[in-house]
């Protein structure tokens, strides 16, 4: 008989098995999975933890505010707090192939962590909030041969210069078990209850080139969407809902003005595990008030689609 309270208490021993007196850093996302896995192993091991948060630049509005108050202030975890979004804009200019974009924001998440790890002083582990569905989705592609679809960028371990050993508690988990161990933890229904969001963040839902002035653009549609989604009370009822910003402009009418900016699609999915998906049906006059709303105060985007593709043969992010 299983339960998440024998899981904690399983977990909690097997880390400080693992770890003994030594030292963890844990790469903060912003998402559900590394704060649980954070706070798990706070748990196991108190201050042998320092959780590391590197702000890329390309979370969603709000994100980083609220990583660091849920941590420094509820939970008094240490936390180094990195920003790096110019490094990461910088690198990312001319970046086009979704793999390429991957590839280079992990890496450069890894460097950064290197830094971080050596400014205060080291350590031998790195904990990362790996789930088994990263695990399985980024080996292959269930029933078909070996392909890789995405490059997870929490997986795939670390450069052997980096010299770190992982510590990935939830390797075993699925999503809903994940929120499960986070309400056992004690974690805020809000945060608990959040939409998986991906490690390489906005920069998989802007196809093409990235740039801060994309991000500033989608950022600003995506908190219209999740707001209208949230007042509708749909929230919990959609496992992953939010924009893309095309890199496609087409013309519209403004005023007495024609118009000549940004596509933007919406996508909202129904999901146990995130392995397969459906497209969500918002009722009647639900697309259309938020297609209105981001027209309207968004500038950059004239026009506001939604994609009705489920997975497979769509994956749920567009990258
Ligand atoms: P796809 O797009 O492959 O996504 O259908 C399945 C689920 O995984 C999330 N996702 C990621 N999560 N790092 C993550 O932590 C990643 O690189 C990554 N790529 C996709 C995606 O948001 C969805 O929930």
């Amino acid at each position: 008989d299983w339960t998440m309270a024998e899981f904690r208490a399983t977990k909690i021993a097997e880390i400080r098995a693992q770890v003994g007196t030594s030292r963890v850093i844990c790469g903060l996302s912003g998402g559900v999975d590394s704060s649980v896995a954070a706070l798990l192993i706070h748990e196991a091991i108190g201050h042998q933890l320092t959780c590391v948060f590197v702000d890329h630049g390309l979370l969603r509005a709000g994100e980083a505010e609220q990583v660091v108050s849920l941590f420094r202030g509820h939970y008094n975890i240490p936390l180094v707090h990195v920003e790096a979004e110019t490094l990461f804009m910088n690198g990312l200019a001319g970046i086009t192939d979704p793999e390429a974009k991957r590839k280079f924001i992990g890496k450069t998440f890894i460097d950064v962590f290197e830094a971080e790890a050596k400014k205060i002083g080291g350590a031998d582990f790195l904990a990362q909030g790996t789930l088994y569905p990263d695990v399985i989705e980024s080996v292959s592609f269930t029933g078909g041969p070996s392909v890789t679809i995405k490059s997870h960028h929490n997986v795939g371990g670390l450069p052997d210069r980096m010299d770190m050993k992982l510590v990935e508690p939830l390797r075993e988990l699925f999503k809903d078990e994940v929120r499960d161990l986070g309400r056992e933890l004690g974690l805020p229904d809000v945060f608990v209850g959040r939409h998986p969001f991906p490690g390489p963040g906005l920069a998989i839902r802007i196809p093409g080139e990235v740039t801060k002035g994309r991000c500033d653009i989608l950022r600003k549609a995506d908190a219209i969407y999740l707001e209208e989604i949230r007042a509708a009370g749909l929230y919990d009822a959609i496992w992953q809902a939010f924009a893309v910003l095309l890199p496609v402009r087409s013309v519209g009418v403004m005023g007495d003005g024609r118009t000549y900016d940004y596509v933007l699609a919406l996508r909202a999915v129904t999901s146990t595990d995130g392995m397969t998906a459906e497209a969500f049906s918002f009722p009647g006059d639900f697309l259309p008030r938020v297609a209105t709303r981001i027209v309207n105060e968004v500038r950059g985007i004239n026009r506001v689609t939604y994609d009705y593709t489920s997975k497979p043969p769509g994956t749920i992010e567009w990258e």
